[in-house]
């Protein structure tokens, strides 16, 4: 007999990597996503819940969406759209969904699944922390209550954004820091290992052939963000950020893990945002996260495709 479905929360900021993501949750049977919450990010928070819409109605869910923070807690607001392209959705013949999101406030609906499920959910986090942080400091008990959160973001090593910084971490620090020292079981998915894992050309390749809409559409989501790729970071495709995040969940064993003390940068100056990861036990700090320091790329990759390949 199959192991019960694992009860999961999408929270991000669609954003062309987190909706390849979400069809790999949406298509994957160890996972019984409760709801889809948006976050401020890639683009406006219009834009991730209108795109959150659409990528349901692609997947034919009927997840209910909840749209969240439109900024950060105290910096000024960070978008991507030179990554992600004005919409943050950059693909063809994509219908708009049919169902509005919910009326609930996406901070509310986290506190609410997570208070009628003690020890069950986990929260597939793939943009910035804010509407995690608001949950945790509006039910200070909620950490406690979680089963995980697991978060695309931060690095060991270098950022994306700036020198120091990835992405998610630099859109909200102050949250990310208050997850990081709320206690909640945490792993985080960061550039160290995401930046591993290529859509190569035959990769995009590969996603077309499969010959279903699922597979055009990231296709042509993830040929869009080639070139920045290719231009900037010298790679032969776009980095597979967050379904790194959702595979993480579904496939453990695909990543190593190692325990250690993360520390989020608040301060402003070059090192803003940064993820400074004791790597090597040097503070002597508690652990506050389990981080990715390895990963299967191929094997990563093959099961993608093999889960986008059973969605319309
Ligand atoms: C992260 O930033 C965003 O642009 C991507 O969607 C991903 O979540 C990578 O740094
Ligand atoms: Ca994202």
């Amino acid at each position: 007999m199959s192991a019960p479905a694992l009860s999961v929360i999408l929270d991000g900021d669609p954003g062309l990597d987190d909706a390849v993501a979400w069809l790999l949750a949406l298509a994957s049977p160890e996972l019984d996503v409760l709801a889809v919450t948006t976050v401020h990010g890639n683009v406006p928070l219009n834009l991730t819940t209108r795109n959150a819409g659409v990528v349901l109605a692609l997947a034919k869910s009927t997840v209910p969406y909840h749209a969240g923070a439109d900024r950060p807690l105290l910096r000024a607001g960070l978008t991507a759209a030179s990554v992600h392209g004005d919409t943050g959705l950059p693909a063809g013949g994509l219908s708009e969904s049919t169902r509005p999101p919910a009326p609930e406030h996406a901070v509310q609906t986290l506190i609410s699944v997570v208070r009628a499920r003690p020890g069950e959910v986990t929260v597939i986090a793939t943009g910035p922390l804010t509407n995690v942080a608001l949950a945790f400091r509006l039910a200070p008990e909620l950490p406690g209550l979680l089963r995980e959160v697991v978060w695309m973001g931060g690095s060991t090593a270098q950022g994306n954004r700036t020198p120091a910084a990835e992405f998610n971490a630099l859109a909200d620090p102050h949250a990310a820091r208050i997850v990081f020292e709320s206690g909640v079981p945490l792993r985080m998915v960061g550039l160290n290992v995401t930046m591993q894992c290529i859509a190569t050309p035959e990769r995009v390749q590969a996603l077309r052939d499969l010959g279903n809409r699922a597979g055009a559409v990231s296709a042509e989501l993830l040929t869009f963000y080639a070139g920045v790729y290719r231009e900037k970071y010298g790679l032969s495709g776009g980095a597979l950020h967050d379904p790194l995040a959702v595979a993480a969940v579904i496939w453990p064993e695909l990543l190593t893990w190692a325990e250690m003390d993360v520390q989020v940068e608040v301060q402003d100056g070059a090192n803003v945002g940064r993820t400074t990861c004791d790597l090597y036990g040097v503070t002597h700090r508690a652990a506050n996260a389990r981080v990715a320091v390895g990963v299967d790329d191929p094997a990563f990759f093959a099961r993608l495709l093999e889960r986008i390949a059973t969605l319309p």
